[in-house]
């Protein structure tokens, strides 16, 4: 009798140095650094770095890199002539999915798929990104895009690009620190997406264009939205033992809850709940915060599941003012750095993925003649 592992779980399928998800300790490291001392120690620049090379980087190969990055943020007119004539009301997903597949179109490079030229391409990516999502944010309320400025940092910039001004340094420190997390995790569903691309040689665009489908999903990245539609729909911290008692016997998903790896606690979501603490400690969300805090503790009560990272970011995000569609493009913006990371990583050691199935259909039988089959 074969073995059947749905959905892959618990199957190991090919070795990785650039990230560790350590479910006994629940711990994550980037290339061996505990991901909450980045959080407290790096720019979401350095990580990129990291991510890509194995190694922080030094100053001086951090000025190139920011240097360069700077230089790239401008869309080409292709890209937003194209993007401009999408509809008004599509998903910021399916923009970048479009934004994404532009990229490659435009790009005299494409078909050489060499390291050197794929780093470039990535750099790219990450720079252009803040300047879509930030425009697709604007554009879904009527604004005018505002222009990259190469003065100021990834974060900085991406922040004044979405409204007019850069905001509060503890917003930005949140808005870095959500980045850094929600950068790498392994071989998670888009990653893997991204990697069985690459996997035939195809190229890095197309890569990262299925890895965006894939991290759409609301079971995958799609859950920060999600998450804040849940605590919409929860009037007040009183209604939450109704509503969950309710949910839980409709057979529905908590989003927000659960993880296929981390069954006791995701090692992100205390860096992140910090943020999110700080960011409502003048006590304007209390309110939201309540919710927050009543259904985290139901859940774990009565089913013993603990939130995953998109619980604390989607009211972090939300209270920054982002609109709850962009929530996911948030998410991308930060992991594109993993994806290519591990598009590179595929590369340098290929072996087409290419998994069995066991057939249970019908036994194999005969095609009927023409008149049979009428
Ligand atoms: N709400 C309610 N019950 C849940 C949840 C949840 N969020 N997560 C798991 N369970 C229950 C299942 O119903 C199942 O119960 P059963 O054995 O009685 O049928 C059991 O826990 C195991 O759940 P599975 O779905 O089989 O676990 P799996 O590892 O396949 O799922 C997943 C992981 C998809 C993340 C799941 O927990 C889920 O759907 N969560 C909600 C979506 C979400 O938040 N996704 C974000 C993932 S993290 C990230 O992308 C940063």
């Amino acid at each position: 009798m074969t073995e059947i592992h749905r959905g892959l779980a618990g199957v190991v399928v090919d070795t990785t140095t650039i990230s560790m998800v350590n479910e006994q300790t629940n711990s994550l490291t980037y290339r061996g650094y505990p991901v909450q001392e980045l959080c407290a120690n790096c720019t979401f620049e350095e990580v990129a770095w990291l991510l890509w090379h194995g190694e922080l980087p030094t100053a001086r190969e951090l000025a190139e890199f920011q240097s360069v990055e700077r230089n790239r943020r401008t869309l080409g007119r292709t890209v937003s002539g194209a993007l401009s004539r999408l509809p008004a009301d599509c998903h910021p997903m399916d923009v970048l999915r479009t934004a994404i597949s532009y990229l490659g179109a435009d790009d005299p490079t494409e078909g050489l798929d060499d390291r050197d030229h794929n780093l470039a391409k990535s750099i790219d990516m990450f720079a252009k990104l803040p300047t879509i999502v930030a425009a697709e944010q604007r554009r879904r309320r009527g604004l005018d895009p505002i222009l990259p400025d190469p003065a100021l940092g990834y974060a900085e910039n991406f922040l004044q690009m979405c409204i007019g001004a850069v905001p509060p340094a503890e917003q930005v420190r949140a808005f870095e620190v959500s980045m850094i997390l929600y950068a790498e995790h392994s071989f998670n569903a888009s990653t893997f997406t991204a990697r069985v691309v690459t996997s035939t040689l195809s190229d890095i665009y197309s890569a990262v264009t299925a890895a965006i489908g894939a991290l759409k999903g609301p079971l995958h990245g799609g859950a920060n939205e999600a998450v804040m539609h849940v605590l919409a729909e929860i009037e007040s911290a009183g209604e939450v033992e109704a509503w969950l008692k309710q949910a839980l016997a409709d057979k529905r998903k908590i989003m927000g809850f659960g993880h296929r790896v981390y069954k006791n606690g995701d090692s992100r979501v205390p860096t992140m709940t910090a943020e999110l603490r700080k960011l409502t400690a003048d006590g304007t969300a209390d309110e939201l915060m309540a919710k927050y805090d009543a259904l985290a503790a139901a859940m774990l009560r009565d089913k013993n599941i603990h939130p995953n990272l998109d619980y604390p970011t989607g009211p972090a995000y939300h209270l920054m003012g982002f609109d709850i569609p962009i929530f996911t493009p948030l998410f991308m913006m930060s992991r594109i750095t993993g994806w290519t990371a591990h598009i590179m990583e595929q590369l340098e050691s290929n072996s087409l993925i290419r998994p069995l199935s066991s057939y249970v259909g019908v036994d194999q039988r005969p095609v009927p003649a023409g008149a049979a089959r009428l």
